[in-house]
């Protein structure tokens, strides 16, 4: 029987997915989550057994929510747990003491979800602790609901949405993050764990959730895990704003595991009746390895987060680097002409269509792309989401209708969080902007740019306003929203003098809210998230966005090592790639047009440069990449990915493949990056994921014309278990970023 969420007494339970088990127990008054791991058929033998192989690690460990001030709890890890409240009262501990559970009703077949309550033994202070659990992709969500009644406000200094012990499960635990920074977003950093060390990941920038870090990781349990053996426990947090992960492993091998937001500075003030509800923290346990934490994250995303997670995601053109600022109405309908040519589906305008009069987004247009990053000085006009008609006469609707009639959808860019102070909404609003009421105001991009008090309900009013007067537009499907500062006016002239510290926490929360809204009344429109690039790569902004940009570098090499880092935790069909011009604008180096196709092939493929400036040689070749991206994107964005060769190996090159869940057919990417003659060939390259017992056809995508099959087995059918035992033997013979990329097709017929 499958006893998915079942009572076994009346204080055990098993939360289930298809492969994980988590035990809950209710154990003197108070919950506890002694085990999580493999699936297991009886909850009761993990009680039976556990405990005791020191008098100090007690029976009172393994609560399921560690609060600062449980009795004997963390006598030697973390004492602060999660959750640390001074009550209005003055005292600075909390007791957390069950008092029920109740399962929720949900609509999503293969899903449940269960609240286990908590209060405080003595104070009206309650914590109600969701975990929702699915079938189809082993993830738990859980999220905590925190309210009290208290004769004043609570000064919450934790907040964690996850605060938990794990039994002694392992003797040698490594943590792998992503670390992250402009132009060189997800790039993957690993540590051990050693005993009695903490290790901390956080991000304090405030609007750039993945700046520094990223808030997501593996703990890899006995050691590294490999990419497809080993146990790893996967996590992410669902949050944008300040954050924080922390994993204490104390002198026993008990290992603290602590995730949530981050105040910056300053305890939250929670009023009494209030319910602050923390963000989502997503978990997952793999017995297969790193492959099986990724996979499960991306079938979760597409399956239960990304609001079109299971739509195709189309071929696009974005203007930013072919025009940046300085372009005309002209300059756009030529790269209409250009990507219908290339055979995309959709045009982005990105920056610079907006503001007016003196504040029109095209102050200093003298720029030239060859110059400099931009062309432009991006000095005025955020805020004011109105048609800049000096550059675009017929406005949106003339650009819209020009798309529709070329077959095209249609985009366009925004940056709602911020505003420039020369922009009529800084002028009649100078207090709508983040700030502290006595320091000067710091800027940013263009000297002018700053941070709009999204605490203020009357900020999200007017961008939701300015924003669905715009959306509303018959033609606009995507929108790119970006947001280049960070929080570096750290007050809300909104909030009161008494809670200036809430506003890292409700800067995000009236972000989402605004994203809410908005999503709600345009629920067919796309949204990229971009944040100076990979900055808003979280699923705190995922839950609203089907895709993120991975980066303002562009140059294919580097993507190589960003895109492999970022399928850690989210899957190809969010990852924004785009093939660019060469030498490219950030790296100036130069790379062939085929690995630039064959790189940004493995995620959402797109475009951005301008089509005008490419040869007839370079659209032939492009028109058809482009072709047989569409025909086998539903592999890449669908389905499930096995990483083969790491480029961070000291390899001198990096392979990876999807395979459509039916396993029928498959896509092998193959890059090679910096290569030296005669060394370090990429011999046999097993395969992953295939059915063992079908036969699949192989053929080369991407040749350029005349040019030899980079492998013999060019044309052949060969067995899925010869792909994956033997492997393929592939050259990449022609120096450096010579790469290829094969289709695999299962072959009913066995006999060829
Ligand atoms: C930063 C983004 O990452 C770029 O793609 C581009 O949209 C610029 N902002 C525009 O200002």
């Amino acid at each position: 029987m499958n006893i998915a969420l079942a009572v076994l007494l009346a204080s055990l339970f098993t939360l289930n997915t298809a492969n994980t088990t988590a035990v809950l127990e209710n154990r003197d008054g108070r919950w506890r989550l002694p085990y999580y791991g493999a699936r297991l058929a009886n909850a009761a033998d993990v009680t039976a057994s556990e405990g005791g192989a020191t008098r100090w690690h007690g029976d009172t460990r393994h609560l399921a929510y560690a609060a600062f001030g449980q009795p004997l709890v963390s006598m030697d890890v973390d004492k602060f747990g999660g959750l640390a409240v001074k009550h209005a009262d003055g005292t600075i501990t909390t007791e957390l003491i069950a008092v029920g559970e109740k399962p929720v009703e949900i609509a999503e077949k293969g899903a449940r979800h269960i609240v286990l309550k908590h209060r405080d033994k003595v104070y009206p202070f309650f914590v109600d602790q969701h975990f929702r659990a699915y079938d189809d992709c082993d993830v738990i969500e859980t999220w905590l609901e925190i309210r009290h009644e208290e004769p004043g406000a609570a000064e919450l200094s934790r907040m964690d949405s996850f605060a938990l012990d794990l039994p002694r499960i392992a003797r040698d635990y490594r943590l792998l993050t992503l670390s992250s920074w402009w132009g060189s977003e997800a790039k993957l950093s690993e540590a051990t764990l050693a005993r009695s060390q903490t290790i901390t990941v956080n991000s304090r920038n405030g609007v750039r959730g993945a700046w520094d870090a990223n808030p997501a990781f593996m703990l890899q349990l006995d050691g590294s895990a490999g990419e497809e053996t080993g146990r790893v426990l996967g996590g992410a947090l669902g949050w944008g704003g300040a954050w924080k992960m922390s994993f204490k492993r104390d002198w026993g091998d008990v290992v603290q595991i602590c995730a949530g937001a981050d105040n910056g500075a300053g305890a939250y003030r929670l009023d009494a009746g209030k319910t602050l509800r923390t963000p989502d923290f997503l978990f997952v346990w793999s017995e297969r390895g790193r492959g099986g934490v990724s996979r499960a994250f991306h079938r979760w995303a597409r399956n239960h987060r990304l609001p079109h997670g299971r739509a195709l995601r189309d071929v696009l053109l974005n203007s930013w680097e072919g025009s940046y600022l300085t372009f005309k109405e002209q300059t756009l309908v030529d790269m209409m002409d250009g990507v219908k040519e290339l055979g995309g589906e959709m045009f982005v305008v990105d920056d610079g269509w907006f503001g007016e009069g003196e504040f029109a987004r095209d102050h200093d247009v003298n720029g030239d792309p060859a110059k400099g990053l931009e062309g432009g000085k991006c000095d005025a006009g955020l805020g004011d989401w109105q048609v800049n008609r000096r550059k675009l006469p017929r406005g949106l609707e003339y650009l819209i209708a020009e798309a529709k009639a070329r077959g095209l959808k249609f985009g366009l860019w925004y940056e709602p969080e911020m505003a420039n102070t020369l922009s009529r909404l800084c002028s009649a609003h100078p207090d709508w902007v983040m700030r502290e009421p006595t320091r000067e105001l710091k800027c940013g991009r263009g000297g002018t740019q700053c941070v709009l008090d999204l605490a203020n309900p009357a900020v999200v009013d007017n961008l939701f306003d300015q924003l669905h007067a715009v959306w509303k537009t018959p033609g606009l499907d995507y929108i790119k929203w970006d947001a280049n500062a960070n929080i570096f006016n750290q007050g809300s002239p909104y909030l009161g003098r008494d809670r200036q510290a809430n506003c890292w926490f409700d800067y995000t929360v009236g972000l989402y809210t605004l994203l809410d809204r908005l999503v709600k009344a345009h629920p067919a429109t796309v949204i990229q998230a971009c944040s100076s690039g990979g900055g808003r790569m979280d699923y705190g902004f995922l839950k609203y966005a089907d895709e993120f940009w991975v980066s303002d570098d562009t140059d294919a090499r580097e993507r190589v090592f960003m895109q492999w880092g970022a399928s850690h935790f989210y899957p190809a069909s969010a990852q924004a790639c785009h093939v660019t011009a060469s030498p490219n604008h950030q790296t100036h180096r130069a790379t062939p047009l085929k690995f630039r196709f064959d790189v940004a092939m493995a995620g959402r493929l797109g475009f951005e440069l301008h089509p005008k400036d490419m040869t007839k040689d370079e659209i032939a070749f492009a028109k058809r990449c482009v072709a047989d991206y569409k025909r086998l994107r539903p592999v890449v964005q669908q389905g499930d990915l096995y990483r083969l060769v790491s480029p961070y190996n000291d390899s001198s090159y990096a392979a990876l493949m999807y395979v459509s869940s039916d396993r029928e057919k498959a896509v092998v990417f193959l890059w090679g990056l910096n290569r030296g003659p005669n060394k370090d060939f990429p011999a046999l390259v097993r395969l992953a994921g295939l059915d063992a017992a079908r036969r699949y056809r192989i053929t080369e995508l991407n040749r350029l014309p005349g040019a030899a099959a980079h492998l013999r087995a060019e044309g052949k059918t060969l067995g899925g278990d010869a792909l994956m035992n033997f492997g393929l033997e592939p050259m990449l013979a022609n120096g450096d970023y010579d790469s290829c990329m094969l289709e695999l097709k299962s072959i009913a017929d066995q006999s060829e």
